[in-house]
């Protein structure tokens, strides 16, 4: 129920470069005035605590003796210049602030483009193998969390990194003793840090993964909501969410629990220093003892002291800062990871070069390419030996030799299954659930590639073919159902977007769908939604018969296309389909026997493989399994 765990790409240190990487594709210029800004921030705040000291010793202390005059010329130089690099500051960070949203959404908005085209590329046996609520989360969580961290954490640091820095120096500049005094609280500070936010950050990927279980489970029952019902099974399903709820409570707790106690154990540290360089400080002062920073000579005054007691109370907020990112950039390069193993996912190979062309045969006798839009379609086949070009009418020609597969390695699924279909021949399928009949059809289309044997079309082995062309040429109504939120019209016309309404109507017609959509409240206007939830099953596959109609193949796929509709209904459908595919191959696979009794050749599968075919006279004059299914003897299963 939980679907399948995602395995945990580790974190690897190559994250973040790719990440920085993304960023500055679309964001150069942008970065570059941002850290420019961030530099002119940090500076400010700084150089700020400088003047703090010059007020202090040269206009403080001094006081009255110096003048009136003179101490008001001081303030005011002093005081402005501060209000100056103050503002400055404050511009910096303003503009920093609004462009890092704009590089924050461009980039998320980016990522979202590249895992949607790269989710778009992906084979169809991808999705058979990761669980949908995960691939979701990481349009979700694992984005948002990116988010967190570029526009959060990421200039936070910087400019962190760059205040620790400048204050050092800064420190340095005044007094040696006292900065050694600071950074050895520094150093307890880290460790500190380095224990609870690697404990949070460990608590906060557990977070992220209960997140997403909680989110695919609400999905799956949402989708599933009548099924609940149905088997009473709502107190189970509240059951089951309490207790996945229950750990993404825990997980969460845990992780804020270690994140939310580091600020206050680095503060008190903080207080701490303070109170001790304080203390160290005035004894300094007092004994008048030599100044032995960068600065020079003299002795240590109560300005530097309190300069540098505002920096070390800077310096251990800064630095508390810092370790509240840690576990976000953590999470956000666990989440980027994932966002970038989707990016990486080996996209469907495509190794064909036969395309479809619009075609027509000119006075020789030779098919020619034209832009004719009502020429014929034709195979452009061109040679690699000796650089020339065929072309091979598009005609529907199937065949099958000797074609085993299996879906995972080592379990086959279909064994040696040779056919052909001449066009205009309809093929049917028959055979037990499971027998194979949907796989053979995926093979037609490409959804999976084979390993053993060959199949072609119109002569040409169906690996050459590039795959949109091999797909715009079959018309293939799947087994299960899916509209598209949209108008009625709009899902036919998804078979082919230039065809006009009346195409769509005259589709609509001949899948018999029309006269229940002129009966839906704003007919071929009606908007569904939900996968075509407001309509019966029987309808939705009317609908979908009319979208493989309008896009008018020349081989048509149809998977129990009509297995929701009432006798009556799909004789109709499969008249209209008869006529629609008047010359060309249709492959039909089809409970109700009675649907498939006209088609050319009946191959009847079981386990993977053709039993017996032949047309239904001469199955039923073989009387073997088709007689036996026939005549009721034999149930499907
Ligand atoms: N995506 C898949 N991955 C693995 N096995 C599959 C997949 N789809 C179908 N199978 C297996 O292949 C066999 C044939 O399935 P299918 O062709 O769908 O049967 P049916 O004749 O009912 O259409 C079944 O045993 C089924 O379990
Ligand atoms: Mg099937």
């Amino acid at each position: 129920m939980e679907g399948q765990r995602r395995e945990k790409p580790p974190i690897q240190p190559g994250t973040f470069k790719r990440l920085l990487g993304v960023i500055l594709a679309h964001y150069k210029v942008h970065m570059i005035v941002v850290v420019i800004c961030i530099i002119i921030s940090a500076l400010a705040s700084t150089v700020a605590t400088v003047f703090m000291q010059r007020l202090i010793d040269e206009v403080i202390t001094p006081g009255i003796s110096l003048g009136l005059s003179a101490v008001w010329q001081q303030l005011v130089s002093i005081l402005g210049t501060m209000a100056i690099f103050y503002c400055f500051g404050v511009i910096a960070s303003f503009t920093y602030n609004r462009i890092m949203a704009t590089i924050t959404q461009g980039t998320l908005k980016n990522l979202r483009n590249g895992m949607f085209n790269r989710m778009e590329a992906l084979p169809i046996g991808y999705f058979d193998t990761h669980a949908h609520g995960d691939i979701m989360s990481n349009y979700t969580n694992d984005t948002d969390a990116i988010r967190q961290m570029i526009g959060q954490s990421l200039p936070m640091l910087i400019q962190s990194g760059l205040s620790v820095i400048s204050m050092f120096i800064m420190m340095l500049y005044y007094s040696i003793w006292l900065t050694v005094t600071v950074w050895i609280f520094i150093g307890i500070m880290l460790t500190i840090t380095k224990k609870f936010a690697g404990a949070s950050a460990k608590y906060m990927m557990e977070q992220q993964k209960s997140l997403a279980r909680v989110e695919g489970f609400i999905e799956e029952m949402m989708e599933g909501q009548k099924v609940v019902k149905v088997f009473c099974h709502e107190e189970e399903s509240k059951e089951d969410l309490r207790k996945l709820n229950e750990q993404l409570f825990s997980d969460g707790e845990r992780a804020h629990q270690a994140g939310n106690v580091l600020m206050p154990i680095l503060h008190n540290v903080g207080n701490l220093m303070y109170v001790l360089l304080a203390i160290v400080g005035g004894i300094l002062v007092l004994i008048g003892a030599p100044n032995l920073g960068f600065s020079g000579g003299g002795t240590i005054t109560a300005g530097i002291i309190i300069s540098f007691l505002g920096m070390s109370r800077q310096l251990s907020q800064t630095i508390g800062q810092m370790s509240m990112q840690v576990s976000m950039v953590a999470m956000a390069l666990a989440g980027a990871a994932r966002v970038f193993a989707l990016m990486d996912e080996e996209p469907e190979a495509d190794e064909g070069y036969v395309t479809l062309v619009r075609a027509k045969w000119n006075d020789k006798g030779e098919l020619e390419e034209t832009d004719n839009q009502h020429g014929i379609w034709a195979w452009k086949h061109p040679h690699k030996a000796d650089g020339t070009i065929t072309y091979t009418e598009l005609k529907g020609d199937v065949v099958f030799e000797h074609v085993d597969f299996g879906y995972v390695p080592g379990k086959e699924v279909l064994h040696d299954i040779s056919l052909y279909a001449k066009p205009g021949q309809k093929i049917a399928f028959v055979g037990a659930t499971g027998a194979g009949k949907t796989t053979i059809t995926n093979l037609i289309n490409r959804f999976y590639d084979i390993p053993d044997g060959k199949i072609r079309y119109d002569g040409i082995n169906i690996t050459k073919i590039k795959k949109p062309d091999l797909r715009r040429s079959l018309g293939i109504v799947l087994q299960d159902v899916n509209l598209f939120t949209g108008t009625v019209m709009e899902n036919i016309r998804y078979g082919r977007l230039d065809a006009t309404d009346e195409e769509c109507i005259v589709a609509a017609k001949l899948a018999n769908a029309h006269s229940f959509i002129t009966r839906l409240p704003e007919g071929y206007n009606t908007m569904l939604t939900g996968n075509g939830a407001s309509l019966s099953q029987g309808q939705r596959q009317l609908i979908s018969i009319a979208r493989a109609a309008v896009a008018d193949p020349p081989v048509m796929i149809l998977d129990e296309a009509t297995s929701s509709i009432d006798t009556r209904t799909e004789a109709l459908v499969q008249e209209g389909m008869d006529n629609l595919m008047l010359g060309r191959t249709v492959f039909v696979i089809a409970h109700r026997l009675s649907t498939i009794r006209n088609s050319k050749a009946i191959m009847v599968l079981d386990h993977g493989r053709i039993i017996e075919r032949g047309d239904h006279e001469e199955l039923l004059a073989a009387k073997g399994t088709y007689y036996q299914l026939y005549t009721g003897a034999f149930e499907l299963e």
